[in-house]
């Protein structure tokens, strides 16, 4: 077996990778961003990801083919993570793409040529499975030079690839590297797809030529396509002459990283203990610091939990290894300096990666330390031997975010299992749930109206930035519940696209256009503005005549909702730019909403802010305002824009031309952000800025609130009002209420307390009277009286004091009180002694609370009642005093 073959980094696999298919007419695209545009796929899991439409013939490329160089995360094995050479949770995918442009014979030939001649591998260490039916690339292996006992044939479970339950799919061809019999299980049948270390699949070849439907059917796509994947961190290792994922050289630094803080050392073939834990940072730390720069926040939900997971599971690992300080930011720093070369994204959003990575490492400390009492607590029931509940390690792990592997390992430290069954049961049916939440397979349903619309007409042109109204425009489409119609009349709702429109459709936070479209015989209302597809899709209500496809129309928005909404919005720019200098560059949109009253936005950051921030904030704004700027809008090439610092949506992509909307002298504009939307023409429009609220909506999320215009002004107007309100109430000047307010709040509490000290005061001799007056009854002392004056709740008081005084342990009492509201309390009492003679509160006010028109009961030893009639309570008493035998 040769072992002669060149060493190379992983940069110069990257490198070498994509230089290879370029030269060969493959365009190479950069690594599409973790969050997928596909709604229904989670995160970025495939370098073919983000040519789905190319593979279904929706769009197509000049180029024969693509390639790139594709972040992935997959997240089916996080719990196996460290534990072997092979999963990553992270992983760079180099892939080369085409729809028709390449044939199976060149593809083959060029992956044979790539790793024999760029990569030098020696060919007696290669090796190739095969689709089992699949005799024609078994053929093209051999022409290549494979032998035949080199080339295997397996069935569907390895050698057919799809993304998802359907869509594109098809038979491939993997390429695998012999580590030689020393890493194999050493079995005579030991072969490439052997569960064993010997045979290292690194590269997967998918001649995805189907397009699987619901019903199972596998219809031919329109032509035979080319999806190849080849693991960069696995390659690296075997260019490195090493056999895990974790032995190439970048992340080996990341190790290098953990062993020096903790202090421990990283065997390669040790896969528990810290070796583990070492590798689970270095694996968790890219995910997590590649997530954030793609916009994904800590969360309890998809991806924000995937997040969240890695996070913590790293965090705890290294307690384990004895860090007890906020370590992994340092790791986010050294994947940033490993790999920001090549994934810029890293290096623009470093601030608030830092910021995120700290707040939610600090969160999960604390989360740690309460689990851990939880799982004490639950601990002290369980004796040596026993197994601790499923259920309690999965509460632990959903409610306190604690890995499984924590609660085993503190368990077991006492001796005690865990019911691993059912944890599994607890963590399947979420994982169920989980699944049913996540809509529809990886390729997303295509196949709605909007859909077929949206293949048949030309995307809507927006006339809407220079027209509020334009005239003849053609209904393209009329869509009625779903389903499309020729025509829609008085009293019907239609969904309605047309050629041209001035109706802005909701997108970015901008609420839809509202306005009318006129026809030569019919009216139309349009509530709302939306986007599918690419069309303009108009709501619309007909309020006179009818209106079908093919007709003329006039449409005309609402200006004056417009003008507010154009306002907010360009108040939202400024308010963005003012908070990033305020409070610092991690403030990233993470989303807004305007409308005609108000403006939201949602921003990252880690604290509440101060009001004194909030100020400086809202003046900075209105400061803008007031000298009024204009506000320029431009198209510009997505390079030039970030060059001249225009602030992208984080997490958004873009086209090759932007919109660029900046505020101020275009030199040195005070905002200047990438916007679709409409916006003032001069900051003055604004008129006036008031943040009306600051409040959190999550982890390290903050939420403004703000009006502007006649908004803001309507706003202020109500404040004033309603200071004049309470003014008058109080009968003073405005200025002068919060005064008169604290002033009265003072005379209250000494009226208040003077009450008391009369009621109390006089209670005090009544205490002495009632005790004179104590009957005696079988065993025991019965004082039964009135009260009046006070409120019910002070007879507890009152028989505090009547046993206080008391010479006797045995006593009871019968007290009654028409309070100072009109209404009468009841209560009756007994010490313990006397309710041993035989004396029963409870039952002694369920018998006499009638009599005052109230119902009531309790213990033994004390139980109250009220009622609305005073005239009442002496029948009441006097009751009692037969029901003890006076
Ligand atoms: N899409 C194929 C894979 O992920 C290449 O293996």
């Amino acid at each position: 077996m040769s072992t002669d073959f060149p060493t190379m980094t992983t940069a110069e696999i990257r490198a070498a990778y994509l230089r290879f298919f370029e030269e060969r007419g493959c365009k190479a695209y950069p690594s599409s961003s973790l969050v997928p545009d596909d709604p229904s796929l989670l995160l970025a899991n495939a370098g073919m990801n983000q040519f789905k439409e190319y593979y279904q013939g929706k769009r197509t490329m000049k180029e024969i083919g693509a390639c790139s160089c594709q972040k992935c995360v997959r997240t089916n094995d996080i719990d196996v993570i460290g534990s072997d050479g092979r999963h990553l949770s992270f992983f760079e995918m180099l892939g080369n793409f085409s729809f028709g442009g390449v044939s199976k014979e060149q593809a083959c030939s060029w992956a044979y040529e790539l790793i024999t001649e760029v990569f030098k591998l020696p060919a007696d260490r290669l090796y190739f499975t095969v689709f089992t039916e699949d005799d024609e690339t078994h053929a093209i292996w051999r022409s290549l030079g494979v032998p035949e006992n080199h080339i295997s044939r397996l069935g569907e479970d390895d050698n057919f690839w799809a993304a998802g339950p359907t869509g594109p799919c098809g038979p491939c061809s993997e390429i695998y590297f012999d580590q030689g019999e020393a890493s194999g299980c050493g079995s005579p049948d030991c072969a490439p797809g052997c569960d064993c270390d010997r045979y290292l699949e690194f590269w997967n070849l998918v001649f995805t030529q189907f397009d699987r439907q619901e019903d199972g059917s596998m219809p031919e796509l329109p032509h035979r396509n080319l999806d190849t994947g080849m693991g960069l961190e696995r390659m690296a290792a075997i260019m490195q002459h090493k056999s895990s994922n974790y032995d190439g050289d970048l992340m080996q630094s990341l190790i290098a990283l953990g062993a020096q803080i903790s202090g421990q050392v990283y065997e390669a073939d040790v896969y528990s203990g810290p070796s583990r834990s070492l590798r689970i940072i270095a694996d968790a730390a890219r995910a997590v610091t590649f997530l954030i720069a793609d916009g994904v926040l800590p969360g309890n939900e998809g991806r924000g939990y995937v997040l969240r997971r890695l996070l913590r599971r790293a965090v705890f690992h290294g307690r384990m290894l004895g860090i007890q300080t906020a370590f992994l930011n340092l790791f986010s720093q050294e994947v940033t300096s490993l790999m920001g070369d090549a994934y810029p994204e890293l290096l623009e959003n470093k601030d608030l990666i830092t910021g995120i990575i700290k707040a939610e490492e600090e969160r999960f400390s604390t989360t740690l330390e309460s689990g851990r009492v939880y799982l004490d607590e639950a601990l002290s029931h369980v004796s040596a031997g026993e197994a601790l509940a499923g259920s309690t390690a999965f509460m632990l792990h959903d409610t306190f975010g604690f890995p499984i592997d924590l609660t085993v390992e503190i368990a077991e430290a006492q001796g005690v299992h865990v019911d691993m069954d059912g944890f599994d049961a607890a963590m399947t049916e979420q994982r169920s749930r989980a699944r049913a939440a996540v809509e529809g397979d990886a390729w997303g349903s295509f196949n709605d109206v909007w859909t077929e619309l949206a293949d048949e007409l030309r995307p809507t042109e927006f006339v809407g930035y220079d027209h509020g109204s334009v005239d003849d425009v053609e209904v393209l489409a009329l869509v009625k519940d779903g389903v499309r119609v020729s025509s829609a009349a008085v009293g019907e709702t239609v969904e309605i696209v047309l050629d041209r429109t001035p109706f802005y459709a909701e997108m970015g936070g901008q609420v839809g256009d509202s306005g009318t479209l006129q026809g030569a015989d019919a009216e139309l209302k349009v509530c709302d503005t939306k986007l599918k597809s690419g069309l303009y899709v108009h709501h619309a209500e007909v309020l006179y005549g009818s209106v079908s496809v093919g007709d003329c129309v006039t449409g005309a928005i609402d200006e004056r909702r417009r003008a507010l909404i154009r306002r907010n919005h360009t108040a939202t720019h400024l308010l963005d730019a003012a908070l990033k200098l305020v409070l610092g560059e991690h403030v990233h949109q993470a989303g807004s909403l305007l409308d005609d009253e108000r403006l939201r936005f949602d921003f990252t950051h880690f604290e509440a802010l101060t009001t004194e921030q909030i100020q400086r904030i809202e003046s900075m704004v209105n400061d803008e305002i007031l000298a009024a700027k204009p506000v320029l809008t431009q198209m510009m090439n997505i390079d030039d824009a970030k060059a001249a610092g225009a602030v992208a949506l984080f997490g958004e992509k873009y086209g090759d031309v932007v919109r660029v909307v900046s505020v101020g002298s275009e030199n040195r504009p005070f905002s200047r952000e990438l916007c679709g939307g409409t916006h003032v023409a001069n900051s003055a429009e604004i008129g006036i800025f008031k943040i009306i609220s600051e409040s959190s909506t999550g982890s390290n999320v903050r939420r403004i609130e703000a009006m502007t215009s006649l908004g803001a002004l309507a706003y202020l107007n109500e404040k004033e009002q309603l200071l004049d309100q309470a003014a008058a109430e109080l009968k003073c000047r405005p200025e002068e209420v919060s005064l008169r307010i604290a002033d009265t709040k003072r005379q209250l509490r000494e009226s208040e307390q003077k009450l008391k000290a009369s009621l109390m005061g006089g209670a005090s001799s009544r205490v002495q009277d009632a005790l004179a007056s104590a009957v005696e009854v079988d065993g025991y002392h019965a004082v039964i009286a009135r009260m009046d004056g006070l409120e019910a709740k002070e007879l507890r008081d009152v028989w505090d004091a009547l046993r206080s005084r008391s010479q006797v342990t045995a006593l009871a009492c019968v007290l009654a009180t028409a309070t100072p509201e009109g209404k009468v309390g009841l209560l009756a009492a007994a010490t313990d002694d006397a309710v041993a003679a035989g004396f029963m509160a409870g039952k002694m006010i369920a018998s006499i609370a009638e009599k005052v028109g109230g119902r009531g009961g309790g213990k033994p030893t004390m139980a109250q009642a009220g009622g609305k009639d005073v005239a009442g309570i002496d029948a009441a008493l006097e009751l009692a005093r037969e029901l003890l035998g006076r």
